[in-house]
């Protein structure tokens, strides 16, 4: 593997640039290839086959872009796709998914503890969070709650107006998710709510979003494996299966106006 290569991220849209805008954070020097599978968007309502196909070929597209670490910034994804993207990657590149370095987190922090989840459909009825967290004899008390309209309101753009507050409020509100003493994103989505959502916690809940846990766990494995750039990376690119406003507008808020934005149909 080439240590100038770059990192490339992947998600349904514009949930995974919250996961590429801390990599940047903290890894200045490295040329991100971003995927956001517009065309496809929300994962969350995907079959697990349908999500499988988008996943692999988006691999393949950041394999053929020279990619060295492939991150999937997405939980639908990383759920229902993580195990056939690292054998379809092979030794071609690292995979990382989102899920792991928070229960790593969760594995430090919060043993013993209530621990809630909200994350799509996918991802809650998948019991992955679940089946890890049990795995660990961790002693969490668990509760995962499906807030499905989360995701494409955000992705309409709907981040803090009356509409949103009212559906994120009544998500927490629902009676599995009292007495949290931490609650997980569990979709690259939601930390663009977040602070709407630890306004309503009036800090009383810990809100854990994985975009910092997962960037420094791909700090660590890159200078751990001499994969860090040594010089400046190239311009970072955004790749995107279908325009929206949603999309340009993030990258541009998260990257500058000057963003090199490419059309990139799966399919066709
Ligand atoms: C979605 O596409 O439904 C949300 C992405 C995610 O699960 O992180």
């Amino acid at each position: 593997m080439n240590s100038a290569a770059p990192i490339g991220i992947f998600d349904s849209g514009i949930g995974g640039l919250t996961v590429a805008r801390a990599v940047k954070e903290i890894l200045p020097n490295e040329q991100v290839i971003y995927f956001g599978d517009t065309a496809h968007l929300p994962y969350g309502d995907k079959s697990t086959a349908a999500i499988q196909a988008y996943s692999v070929k988006i691999a393949d597209v950041l394999l053929r872009s020279g990619c060295k670490l492939i991150l999937i910034a997405c939980n639908s994804a990383s759920t229902a796709a993580f195990e056939l993207v690292k054998a379809y990657v092979a030794s071609r590149a690292k995979v990382f998914d989102v899920i792991e370095p928070v229960i790593q987190y969760l594995k430090e922090n919060h043993k013993g503890k209530k621990v809630g989840l909200i994350g799509t459909k996918q991802t809650v009825r998948s019991g992955v969070y679940r089946h890890k967290i049990d795995a660990l004899s961790l002693g969490i008390e668990f509760a995962a709650l499906e807030t499905p309209l989360l995701a494409p309101m955000i992705e309409e753009g709907f981040l803090s107006n009356t509409i949103s507050q009212a559906i994120i409020k009544t998500y927490l509100d629902d009676p599995q998710l009292q007495g949290l003493e931490a609650l997980i994103l569990g979709c690259t989505h939601y930390p663009l709510i977040k602070e709407h959502i630890e306004a309503l916690y009036e800090g009383k809940v810990e809100v854990i979003d994985s975009s910092e846990t997962v960037a420094k766990a791909t700090k660590e494995f890159l200078a751990e494996h001499q994969l860090l750039n040594p010089g400046k990376g190239g311009k970072d690119h955004f790749l995107v299966s279908d325009y929206t406003p949603a999309f340009e507008h993030t990258t541009k808020l998260f990257f500058g106006e000057e963003v090199s934005l490419e059309k990139y149909p799966l399919w066709e």
